[in-house]
């Protein structure tokens, strides 16, 4: 069997914040099978939220999105598991919510494509630009939880 064990950052928003979803939302997660192995509620400075969205820099809504992002509370996690971020963004759906397949996590609490509750690395190298805006590697957890077949 092949196995990609990789990791993704996930941010409920402050929409999913705000509207107590961030409980429902990490659920789903791990039901899927994807393991938490860092956590943590904050509120994101603009230096910060810039960099994250630096990709986006020259687009139209850069400046919306960094005043959203930076808005109220949000919840950072990393995720483990079998080719999380492929995995993820399927569970995430599509970026506008109102486009989004119901069942996937915006297909079911968003009407939006900037509220869209939930964001996600979309590549390994996303994931390497997003983690250390979030955690300090000692904030991460590498211990098993245990016997977890249903993640691999
Ligand atoms: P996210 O996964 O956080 O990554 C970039 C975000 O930009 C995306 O979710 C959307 O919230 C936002 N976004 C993408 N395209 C647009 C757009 N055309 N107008 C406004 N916001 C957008």
């Amino acid at each position: 069997m092949v196995r990609k064990l990789e990791r993704t950052l996930i941010l409920v928003k402050p929409d999913g914040v705000k509207r107590r979803l961030s409980g429902k939302i990490l659920t789903r997660f791990e039901e899927k099978g994807m393991k938490i192995v860092a956590l943590k509620l904050l509120k994101l400075t603009t230096e910060k939220a810039e960099l994250h969205y630096s990709v986006h820099k020259e687009k139209p809504f850069f400046r919306d999105l960094v005043n959203y992002i930076t808005s109220g509370p949000i919840i950072a996690a990393i995720l483990e598991g079998n080719n999380c971020i492929n995995a993820t963004r399927n569970l995430l759906g599509a970026t506008d919510g109102s486009k989004a397949q119901p069942g996937t996590i915006r297909g079911d609490y968003s009407m939006g494509i900037e509220k869209n509750i939930v964001h996600a690395s979309d590549s390994p190298e996303s994931y390497q630009h997003e983690f250390p805006i979030y955690f300090k590697k000692e904030e991460i957890i590498e211990a098993q939880y245990g016997d977890e077949p249903h993640i691999y």
